[in-house]
């Protein structure tokens, strides 16, 4: 028998998260964002749930490959382009859309011979200063691309720094008008908005919207849950407990000790630990789900194992289901109380959890 922690993939969900994106930019194409492994939700099975989307984003030039060659005709886009002249032949073998950033993409371009033409996103840096050209390196960018005969189809493209903030709408603003102040003259599609500019800033949909998050059915925004944005969770992490202690008022749990009993209590321990992707630095109180019912991590999460509180849970006992996130307890509540966002937690699913759809 399997350890019984298990990663289920709700396709449904996925789909309807795309169906709600397509409510808040109903005159954009989407290009859904399915890099890391579509945020750890597995790349073909969360693109087959996205097929009505009218472009795919990543990052590995294999996953893009892996993508084409499974039939999805769709704009594939590469997030951050090509590392060396050499995918540059891949990229025009297997029709990728590509992002070109700085100087030596464009100069690895010129290069080039190809066949037929690459369409390129053209990058700038309106603000999050992390890829693309200033404003002003952009006019040259754009002439070389144009004088570039191995170029087709080129988008301006930039990201948001501060979207997700509820007091970011002077900087989301900002980087707007910067973009605009140049991409408005060259009538050329653009794409600005990830999840959070979708949901909030109507005013930067323009052609292509870049959902991510919002796809896999968590809250882009530390003040508004998925729930009230209308998201379906699309990962539920759930496993069992597989053994039960009786603990006296004084004594400790786990490694360290770090959880010291202050009264008598039943804990439980479940599958499930930081090798499966459960964050190791999750303290006490982190909420999970035994038999549904709202329970608490205690004590330190070790490699395959967590403790959880059995307290006022009597009917709890081996082989109760645990649920760690997902359905009924949203991963951004597990994610905050452990100090990290959603992203990092549905990314760093281990490679060794069963996946079931
Ligand atoms: C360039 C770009 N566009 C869109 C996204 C999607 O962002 P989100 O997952 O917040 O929707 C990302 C993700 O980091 C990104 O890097």
């Amino acid at each position: 028998m399997s350890r019984p922690i298990q990663a289920l993939i709700d396709l449904a969900a996925i789909e309807h998260n795309l169906s709600v994106v397509r409510r808040y930019a109903p005159r954009s194409r989407v290009m859904a964002v399915i890099k890391a492994d579509a945020y750890g939700h597995g790349l073909l099975r969360a693109a087959d749930a996205l097929k009505r989307a009218e472009g795919f984003a990543m990052l590995e030039i294999d996953a893009a490959v892996r993508l084409r060659e499974a039939g999805y005709r769709q704009t594939i886009l590469l997030l951050e382009g090509f590392f060396s002249i050499e995918e540059l032949a891949w990229i025009e073998q297997y029709h990728l859309s590509t992002v070109v950033h700085h100087h030596e993409q464009l100069a690895m371009l010129s290069a080039y011979r190809p066949r037929g033409s690459l369409n390129v996103f053209l990058k700038l840096n309106t603000g999050m200063n992390r890829l693309g050209f200033t404003l002003d390196q952009f006019p040259a960018a754009l002439e070389t691309l144009k004088a570039n005969p191995a170029v087709g189809q080129i988008t301006l493209m930039t990201h948001f720094a501060r979207a997700d903030e509820s007091g970011g709408k002077e900087s989301v603003a900002a980087q707007l008008q910067r973009f605009n102040a140049v991409a408005e003259a060259r009538n050329l599609p653009r794409s600005l908005a990830n999840s959070a500019a979708i949901l909030r800033y109507p005013e930067t949909h323009a052609d292509w919207v870049r959902p991510g998050i919002m796809l896999y059915g968590a809250s882009p925004f530390p003040d508004k849950t998925a729930g009230e944005l209308d998201l379906h969770p699309a990962m539920t992490i759930s496993s069992k407990i597989i053994a039960v202690q009786t603990l006296k008022s004084g004594e400790g749990v786990g490694y360290g000790h770090m959880f010291c009993a202050d009264r008598p209590m039943r804990t439980g321990i479940v599958a499930g630990g930081y090798a499966d992707g459960y964050p190791r630095h999750a303290p006490a109180g982190t909420p999970v789900l035994v038999h549904g019912r709202r329970a608490r991590l205690i004590g330190r999460v070790s490699m395959d194992m967590l403790n959880v509180d059995l307290s006022g849970i009597e009917d709890a006992g081996v082989g109760s289901r645990v649920t760690l996130w997902g359905k009924g307890l949203p991963v951004d509540e597990v994610a905050e109380s452990a100090g990290t966002v959603s992203y990092e937690l549905l990314c760093a699913l281990a490679s060794r959890m069963q996946i079931v759809t």
